[in-house]
C-alpha cells in the first residue's frame, strides 16, 4: 500500500459565494496538507490560511501580460498555491485543449514552482475501441515532452476515465492497479524517471473508498461531485489518509 496518499477535493464550477463561506467553516479543522483543495478560481482567497493545501483548477500557459480572463502559475505560486491541476477532461473537452498547450501549461506551471496534477484518461468510445493504452501514452509522452528529471519530482498523473466521471461507474481495482503499473512504466521509458505518483478520479464516494483504497500503486484520489458533500469528503479522506 503506498504511503503519503493525498486527497484533492476538485470542486469545479459549484457553489454561490454563501455556500462556500459554510463549507470552509466545515473544513477549517483539516489539519493537513495532504488534503488539497480546488475551488473556483474566484474562491480561492477564502481558502487560504488553514492548514490544508490549496490549489487551482486551470492555469494559463503564459506567465504575465496581456491576456484577458486567464491567471498565470506566477500568480497562483505568489499566492502560496501549492499545485494545479492540468488537461482535465472538461478543459479537453469543453475549451478545447490540446495536446501542445497542455504540454506548455506544464512547463509554466513548473517553472514557477507549482506541483502538477497531470489529468488523463479515456473515453468511453475510444475504451470499447481497446484504445485506452494508445490514448493514455499519447496524452502522457505530449504532455510532459521536454521536463527535466527534476520537473518530473514535481508532477502526479491523475488516471480519471472520462466514462467514470460523475457516472456512478468505476473500473475494477484490478482494471485501475492495471492501469497505473502501464502508467509509470510509459513514464520510465520514455522519460527515464522512475515511480511517478498515480492518483485514481471518477466516482469516488464514502461507499466505494474503502475498497479503491485498496489498490495496491495508488497514490491518492482526485474527488469531484462527493467532495461538494463534507460529510462524503471526510469519510474518503479517513480511509485513504489512515496509515
Ligand atoms: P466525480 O468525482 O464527480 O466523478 O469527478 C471526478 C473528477 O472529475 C475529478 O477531477
Amino acid at each position: 500500500m503506498e504511503k503519503n496518499k493525498i486527497v484533492v477535493a476538485n470542486l469545479k464550477m459549484n457553489m454561490s459565494f454563501g455556500q462556500i463561506k459554510t463549507y470552509i467553516d466545515k473544513i477549517r479543522t483539516i489539519e493537513t496538507k495532504r488534503v488539497v483543495f480546488c475551488p473556483s478560481s474566484l474562491y480561492i482567497p477564502y481558502f487560504l490560511g488553514y492548514n490544508y493545501g490549496v490549489g487551482i483548477q486551470q492555469i494559463s500557459n503564459k506567465i504575465e501580460g496581456a491576456y484577458t480572463g486567464q491567471i498565470s502559475s506566477k500568480q497562483a505560486g505568489s499566492m502560496g498555491l501549492v499545485l494545479t491541476l492540468i488537461g482535465h477532461s472538461e478543459c479537453r473537452t469543453y475549451l478545447k485543449e490540446s495536446d501542445d498547450l497542455i504540454n506548455e501549461k506544464v512547463k509554466a506551471a513548473l517553472e514557477n514552482k507549482l506541483n502538477v496534477i497531470l489529468c488523463i484518461g479515456e473515453t468511453k468510445e475510444q475504451r470499447e475501441m481497446l484504445k485506452t493504452s494508445y490514448i493514455l501514452k499519447k496524452q502522457i509522452i505530449s504532455a510532459l515532452n521536454g521536463l527535466s528529471k527534476q520537473g518530473l519530482k514535481h508532477v502526479y498523473i491523475a488516471y480519471e476515465p472520462v466514462w467514470a466521471i460523475g457516472t456512478n461507474k468505476i473500473p475494477s481495482n484490478r482494471d485501475i492497479e492495471d492501469t497505473i503499473r502501464y502508467i509509470k512504466k510509459i513514464v520510465e521509458k520514455h522519460f527515464d524517471f522512475n515511480n511517478i505518483p498515480v492518483l485514481y478520479g471518477g466516482s469516488i464516494n464514502s461507499k466505494n473508498i474503502e475498497e479503491l483504497n485498496e489498490i495496491e500503486n495508488c497514490s491518492g484520489f482526485l474527488v469531484g461531485g462527493s467532495s461538494l458533500k463534507v460529510k462524503e469528503l471526510f469519510k474518503i479522506i479517513e480511509v485513504a489518509l489512515k496509515e
